[in-house]
């Protein structure tokens, strides 16, 4: 396994790269709302990636045939964008965007409630969200990356949910995958010790019920095998000497 350490030229590229993104997100989010397709947010989303001069870089990648996943209540990840899939009011979506400017790769998911939810649901996609950042705290030079997954798991776990095993983040930058996987749940190893250059895309799935996925026949789409709802937040991180800096945000 080889980890890269991004130069400061590429570090620049990856911070734009990221700002472009986290825009992209911005704006999907406020076209959400009840009666729009998961075909219409791939559209805009694609259509707003390459206007920023950027490439959707999950379209075509090991053949996903779209440039945002979105995926809708059970739905874990990498759900296929559908005309016939309508937003209703009381729905969770997730979705992960990934943009490729001057050959870097930033890579972000969010999840969104459509219209109300109840109280149970508002909590698995801000605690989604809290797990990311209880991640990050731990995301500095000298540390090793098992620090991160353990944070992870930890905080999920002590509101009951299931921290999904079959999927883990990853080292980002030329690549959209690069090592070293950032899994979200404890290993046996303490892993690779981080370093200042190192970029990472923390993404925490997480079950409001069991941690089990299968995955549909259409071979991309992840749903919870005991059909409760999933979330998903993930950002595109840079380790430094001090703070670590999330890149996918504005
Ligand atoms: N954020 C996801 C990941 O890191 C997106 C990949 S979807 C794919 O793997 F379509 F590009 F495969
Ligand atoms: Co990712």
């Amino acid at each position: 396994m080889s980890v890269s350490i991004k130069s400061g030229r590429e570090i620049e590229l990856m911070r734009e790269a990221g700002r472009i993104l986290a825009k992209v997100h911005e704006e999907l989010g406020k076209m959400l709302k009840p009666g729009i397709s998961t075909l219409d947010i791939d559209r805009t989303g694609e259509r707003m990636i390459r206007s920023y001069g950027c490439i959707p870089s999950f379209k075509n990648y090991n053949g996903y045939p779209a440039s945002i996943c979105v995926s809708v209540n059970d739905e874990v990840v990498h759900g296929i964008p559908n005309k016939h899939r309508i937003l209703q009011e009381g729905d969770i979506v997730s979705l992960d965007a990934g943009v490729i400017y001057n050959g870097y790769h930033s890579d972000a998911a969010r999840t969104y409630a459509i219209g109300k939810v109840g109280p149970e649901v508002q909590q698995l996609i801000q605690v989604t969200r809290e797990c990311f950042y209880e991640g990050i705290k731990h995301a500095r030079a000298g540390n090793h990356l098992n620090d991160i997954s353990l944070a992870i798991q930890t905080y999920a776990e002590h509101f009951g949910y299931g921290v999904v095993r079959d999927l883990v983040g990853h080292g980002v930058g030329k690549a959209l995958h690069e090592d070293p996987e950032v899994p979200n749940f404890s290993q046996k190893r303490k892993g690779i010790r981080l370093r200042p250059g190192m970029t990472l895309a923390i993404e925490p799935m997480i079950n409001m019920g069991r941690a089990d996925v299968v995955w549909l026949d259409d071979n991309w789409t992840v749903v919870t095998d005991d059909g409760s709802l999933s979330a998903h937040y993930e950002n595109t991180i840079l380790i430094t000497d001090g703070e670590p800096e999330i890149l996918s945000l504005l």
